[in-house]
């Protein structure tokens, strides 16, 4: 039987996940797919440990000894950051290999330079395991969705962010020990301040971005906000008024270009996104001719970026050439502007309910300001918060009580209803 060589560059939740799934877990389904064997050949590691690999595999922290290996044909990057990722991968296309790639920040940075770049070699670089986890979601797009103009692209990008807001709802814990979880499950970066700022959604729509139109808007004017500052009372209020925070990326392209924001926002339960929970990822592209299109499924995990990182080898041994660019369809999301947030949860820590009335009382003498839709008054460990659903100019009232503010998907909402829920 053939052989591919493949090298692994990376060695941490990615690199050991795509390790064990070729030599172990899923070695003879591989090799029936694609027809020949696939070899393991080195590994690059970050630090000298123990580790118990097979002594045929050359494992090292020097670049160099995995660079003078004959005959490689596969590399599968699982590096962080833009260097020294980005040379090596060109390095390695230089020498006839292919790329799979994990790393969103380098993708979402130099992506649209090094396909060109493979492009050139005819060489494959693809990094599906990139964005959306196990997802098929960038050859979904790439090669699925060619004649159908995406209008718009919405979706939950980060696993950490969304097991930590579903745990923190669901279980009542504090944000703190949400997050340990994630990071003891594999989900988390090695530096978790990309996934909770939001950071890490961005590249990956970025990355989307380079893909649907060829472009990126101006980052600098991308609203980035993350899940840092979300408490469990934020939660809870939520929860009562029916709605679930989400850390939602929205891209689509306007008069005025390319408009992508990356925040928490409220979804209702009509909202396709409501139920994706825990470590999952879910995506919402509507496009001109199948319409409303979600795909969900693990966004983060060993096994998760190890399914995407191997199908890609598979699509590529099966392909045999790269696809070239091509023109791709999308539009100005002109009938989207009515679906823009103009709602929103407002939250109140209040010192007694009497206050609440005062709050009310301030609010009632500028109903041209604002209109509220729902109203909820909770105690939750010992506190009092009150909340509601609004829509209008809050900020333009002078209120005496420090609050928070997020969006509400207007998708599904039920407009026009005004409760008090006490309890
Ligand atoms: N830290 C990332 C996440 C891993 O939580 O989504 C997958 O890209």
């Amino acid at each position: 039987m053939e052989t591919v060589r493949v090298v692994l560059l990376g060695f941490g939740t990615v690199g050991s996940g795509v390790y064990d799934s070729i030599l172990h877990t899923h070695q003879e389904k591989l090799e029936k797919v694609i027809g020949k064997k696939v070899e393991i050949v080195g590994i690059l590691v970050k630090t000298e440990k123990e580790r118990q690999l097979p002594g045929d595999v050359v494992v090292t922290t020097n670049i160099d000894e995995i660079l003078s290996l004959p005959s490689i044909d596969y590399v599968f990057e699982a590096i962080v950051g833009i260097e020294p990722a980005y040379s090596y991968i060109k390095l390695f296309l230089d020498r006839g290999c292919h790329c799979i790639s994990a790393n969103k920040e380098l993708l979402a940075n130099r992506g649209e330079e090094l396909s060109e770049y493979a492009l050139e070699r005819g060489k494959f670089l693809t990094f599906e395991a990139a964005v959306a986890g196990g997802i098929p979601l960038l050859r979904t797009i790439i090669q699925l969705l060619q004649v159908n103009g995406i209008l718009v692209l919405e979706g939950i990008l980060n696993g950490t962010s969304n097991y930590i807001l579903s745990k923190m709802r669901n279980e009542k814990l504090s944000f703190e020990e949400c997050l340990q979880e994630a990071q003891q499950l594999g989900y988390a970066e090695a530096n978790p301040e990309s996934d909770i700022s939001g950071r890490d959604a961005f590249y990956k729509q970025m990355i989307l971005s380079s893909l649907i139109y060829h472009d990126q808007p101006d980052w600098e004017k991308v609203e980035r906000i993350g899940v840092e500052q979300v408490a469990l009372e934020d939660l809870v209020l939520g929860e009562g008024h029916g709605l679930r925070l989400k850390l939602l990326a929205s891209l689509r392209r306007e008069n005025e270009g390319i408009q992508a924001t990356v925040k928490p926002t409220f979804v209702s339960s009509e909202h396709p996104l409501y139920n994706v929970e825990g470590v999952d990822n879910g995506i919402v592209i509507k496009t001109d001719l199948v319409g409303t299109l979600m795909l969900q499924g693990p966004g983060a995990g060993s096994k998760a970026t190890a399914s995407a990182m191997i199908e890609d080898l598979v699509q590529i041994e099966q392909q045999k050439e790269p696809l070239q660019k091509v023109h791709r369809y999308s539009y100005q999301a002109q009938n989207e502007k009515e679906n823009q947030q103009s709602i929103y949860l407002a939250l109140f820590p209040l010192q007694t309910k009497e206050e609440w009335l005062s709050l009310k009382a301030v609010i009632n003498e500028n109903l041209n300001q604002v209109n509220i839709l729902q109203e909820v008054v909770k105690e939750i460990d010992g506190s009092i918060f009150g909340s509601f659903l609004y829509e209008g100019a809050l900020e333009s009232i002078s209120l005496p009580v420090l609050y928070k503010r997020y969006p509400v998907s207007p998708i599904g909402l039920k407009r026009g209803i005004s409760n008090v829920v006490t309890s």
